[in-house]
């Protein structure tokens, strides 16, 4: 495992219009699982990207007047990069469609598979969606209704179509169809959850259709080399981008060194490009196919998918600038279940801020740090003998470590993040137990209690650190002023140096270790605004 690269994509976003939190989340998660992944000591490699080309931008450039290029150009460095700072992402490589890289590797692909005989010369006339830039079989369109009423639109997800009429060069998806279907059953990790996987087994099953894999019509995309009237369909180029950011068509090593993709995160809405095209086209290739895709759910928002074309859509930095990036991280990694759809309110956001994060983590640390400054100058003290309250901590601690870095293994941040509560809670419950400032009376004529107070403050600052390193991979900037506060990094090194499977370990911060009050890692919102 430790030679290989777990490398880890995002979606790449369509440059329509600017980001909204649902973009922030796969984006999100995507960091959190390869910030932790980075801390089990593997060799990580996360990208995300901007997917540029295809009708659905073109006509949102031409809409504004502008040409192509420069829309793209600009919202990728106004609003696509800088989000990526609003969620403290901390991602390898941001992969542009439009890059060079790209569009020479995109090219050679295809080349590759047109000698092969995987391509053909047809003629296009169906339906096609500019929303969802989907060629939309027949037996999946129906008449819209409501909004929709006098259009025709996808059943596949209701966006509406058009009918087109163009001269296409096709692949041989049909092909695929047993070869797909046997490759699912031999490996049924290979799509996640069991939804998507079901979904995704019964498109399959009921047939496959070749596939246009260019246009005639318009030419804001990657000319197609062997006929230059064409150029690519957006997708069948989109998909190679995570190929060709790792060196597919430019750097052979690099590209045999971190390929396979080891988890492509995707919305479920995009399952079946990643779970059948995809595949299909690395089959046809010769080339290795991904470990897993992983479709997590919708974010609704007043009960509907939120999303670019509905408007409704949120600002990552709406939420971040309230309540700070860690707390935006932590509530959609905390509240949603990561492969389902779930709800967010502003109301729940804030309060879990406030009894999770403020409360609950927030003021254990600050307590904690309070009390070895008050009772011992801010100098760690050397703990007594363990007893019984000191080894159920230590108990919890282990085995929420090894319950988190299970859940995160299986793509489930929210059970990660109840393991790593469960430490939480257990200090907050140890310390009310052992009420600390009550065996403080005692302990200056009292050996015994003296040991005491020093065993229990120990302990609570070893949970600590033990709190700082997993909730890091979450929480960076409040984890980094919690190790700063406990005075570890001469002793122990850098924050994200320390290891998930060594964390555990009883008794690392040496008696001495020098311990400040943290600056205050989740201040009380006065009064929130909606
Ligand atoms: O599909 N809830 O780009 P896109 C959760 N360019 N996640 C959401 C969401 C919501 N309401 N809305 C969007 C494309 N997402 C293609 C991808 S990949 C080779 C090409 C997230 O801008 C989710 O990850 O429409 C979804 O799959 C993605 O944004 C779609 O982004
Ligand atoms: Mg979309």
């Amino acid at each position: 495992m430790s030679d290989s690269t777990f490398y880890v994509t995002t979606p790449i976003y369509y440059v329509n219009d600017a980001p909204h939190i649902g973009h922030g989340y796969t984006t999100v998660m995507g960091d959190i699982i390869t910030r932790w992944h980075r801390q089990r000591g593997e060799n990580v490699w996360y990208t995300t990207g901007t997917d540029e080309h295809g009708e659905k931008v073109l006509r949102k450039a031409e809409a504004n007047g502008v040409s192509p290029q420069e829309w793209v150009d600009a919202l990728v460095e106004t609003e696509w990069k800088p989000l990526l700072q609003t969620i403290d992402a901390a991602n390898d490589d941001f992969t542009r469609t439009t890059d060079q890289r790209h569009l020479d590797g995109a090219q050679a692909f295809w080349t590759a598979l047109h000698e092969r005989g995987a391509v053909y010369k047809g003629n296009f006339s169906g339906h096609y969606s500019v929303g969802s830039e989907e060629f939309v079989g027949d037996d999946d369109v129906t008449a819209g209704e409501g909004d929709d009423e006098g259009f025709m639109v996808s059943k596949l997800d209701g966006s509406r179509v058009e009918l087109i009429s163009e001269e296409n060069y096709f692949f041989r998806l049909s092909d695929y169809q047993q070869k797909l279907l046997d490759f699912y059953d031999a490996n049924p990790d290979f799509i996640q959850p069991e939804s998507a996987r079901n979904e995704v087994i019964s498109f399959v099953s009921r047939g496959l259709r070749d596939l246009s894999i260019s246009r005639s019509t318009f030419d804001w995309g990657i000319s197609v080399p062997w006929d230059e009237k064409h150029i690519f369909y957006v997708w069948i180029e989109a998909l190679l981008s995570y190929a060709t950011s790792v060196g597919y068509g430019n750097d052979r090593e690099r590209f045999d060194e971190v390929w396979p993709a080891s988890i492509h995160l995707v919305g479920k809405d995009i399952a079946r490009f990643h779970a059948v095209i995809w595949p299909a086209m690395l089959m046809a290739a010769g080339e290795p196919v991904p470990h897993r895709v992983f479709a997590h759910g919708w974010l609704l928002v007043g009960g509907q998918k939120m999303s670019k074309s509905k408007a409704n859509g949120i600002r990552p930095d709406e939420l971040v600038d309230t309540f700070g990036s860690d707390a935006y991280r932590y509530y959609f990694a905390r509240a949603l279940t990561f492969g389902s759809d779930g709800s967010i309110s502003w109301e729940d956001i804030n309060a879990r801020y406030h009894a999770e994060l403020a409360n609950g983590f927030g003021n254990l640390a600050s307590r904690v740090a309070a009390m070895i400054g008050k009772y011992y100058d801010g100098s760690l003290p050397a703990a007594g003998a363990p007893t019984a309250a000191e080894q159920a901590v230590i108990d919890v601690v282990f085995e929420s470590v090894a319950a988190a870095d299970l859940a995160i293994e299986k793509i489930a941040p929210q059970d990660a993040l109840s393991a790593i509560w469960r430490i939480v809670d257990e200090l907050n419950g140890y310390l009310t137990e052992q009420a600390p400032w009550k065996v403080a009376k005692d302990a200056e004529s009292s050996d015994a209690e003296s040991d005491r107070l020093a065993t229990i403050l120990v302990t609570a600052a070893e949970g600590l650190r033990v709190l700082a390193v997993l909730l890091n991979p979450v929480m960076p900037k409040a984890s980094a002023g919690l190790w700063h506060s406990l005075g570890a990094e001469p002793a122990l090194g850098a924050l994200a140096e320390q290891r998930i499977d060594g964390v555990a370990a009883w008794g690392q911060l040496p008696a001495g270790t020098i311990i400040t009050k943290p600056a205050s890692l989740f201040p009380r919102i006065e009064a929130p605004a909606e």
